[in-house]
């Protein structure tokens, strides 16, 4: 049978670069994109669809016959904590309903974003293992920690194949990323670009870490088609590629912007950010599926300009 995806929050900064990729694959008709935003026509076959509409959900899984959910539809860390409930709603809610449906219907398997995010202050902060305590600070760290325990959870009881990543702050030109505390890793290439000048809600020397877009996807997508006994961590796998500050990044920036200035004035994010850790050890991903990253930060950043600048020309 061939397979019909369903991507949820397909207009996010992972979202559109992901269907982009799966259709490649897969066929254009056979991605379905779904948000609660106005439709893109880039990201056609497109439907309205708010996760917590189970019925709806329901009925759209069923109407297209869908295989596969990537359920990225989320609130992230930063614009969170001005609705805990709401963040907690859609981020647990969302993910509850569609394992529930996998459960009962014909979807043979499920991606759910996990993140950073999920660390906190008690959790070893430098080469973070996959075992870890996981004490999160904010109300989407909490959701997805919950949300990883009950994958765990529908794999073992009840055989639904979800499948997780913690992924670390993702960079990318395709769209400006919305509500992250990671998100000034792409701030600062359009505010350089455009203006020589960013102003950063960072400290100088946050080191967090950090993967450019393309191998967030294939990372995506080659877990996703690993074979299934390769799959051992079914909470979510640590996965990492590089680790920086916005000191580092603006440095690499400056190499092509010698005359840029940055301005650090951290704000409530930087809380978030000081509980995260700032390197991962994702040997398991390494190990059982033969995660390898490709792009590092100068890499990153020559790729980000060749993108970016046009935008402003
Ligand atoms: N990039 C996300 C955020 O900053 C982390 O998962 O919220």
């Amino acid at each position: 049978m061939a397979e019909k995806i369903l991507v949820t929050g397909a207009n996010g900064q992972i979202g559109t670069v992901l269907c982009a990729e799966l259709r490649k694959i897969y066929g254009k008709d056979q991605v379905l994109a779904s948000d609660i935003k106005r439709a893109s026509e880039k990201n056609e076959p497109y439907i309205f669809l708010d996760i917590l509409n189970e019925q709806r959900l329901r009925e759209v899984i069923d109407d297209h016959g869908i295989t596969q959910v990537y359920h990225l539809a989320a609130i992230l860390s930063a614009n969170g904590e001005w609705n805990p409930m709401k963040t907690w709603n859609i981020n647990l809610n969302g993910l509850l309903s569609i394992l529930n449906l996998a459960k009962e219907h014909h979807i043979k398997k499920i991606f759910f974003p996990s993140t950073i995010a999920v660390f906190g202050n008690t959790t070893p902060k430098v080469n973070t293992a996959q075992h870890v305590p996981l004490l999160p600070e904010t109300v989407y760290g909490i959701s997805k920690v919950s949300g990883e325990m009950w994958c765990n959870y529908y794999y073992n009881r009840y055989g639904v194949d979800v499948r997780s990543l913690r992924y670390p702050g993702i960079i990318s030109h395709q769209s400006i990323p919305a509500g992250g505390t990671t998100d000034y890793a792409v701030e600062i290439f359009h505010g350089i670009i455009k203006d020589n000048d960013y102003e950063c809600f960072l400290d100088a020397d946050t080191a967090l870490p950090m993967m450019y877009i393309p191998d967030a996807i294939r990372a995506t997508i080659e877990l996703m088609e690993a074979p299934k006994e390769h799959i051992k961590v079914r909470t979510s796998y640590n996965l990492s590629a590089m680790s920086f500050t916005p000191a580092e990044i603006f440095e690499e920036i400056q190499k092509e912007y010698p005359d840029a200035t940055i301005k650090y004035e951290p704000d409530f994010r930087q809380a978030i950010a000081e509980a995260w850790s700032s390197s991962i050890d994702d040997s398991e991903a390494r190990n059982d599926w033969d995660w390898k990253h490709e792009y590092d930060l100068k890499a990153l950043a020559e790729d980000m300009i060749r993108h970016i600048k046009p935008m402003y020309e």
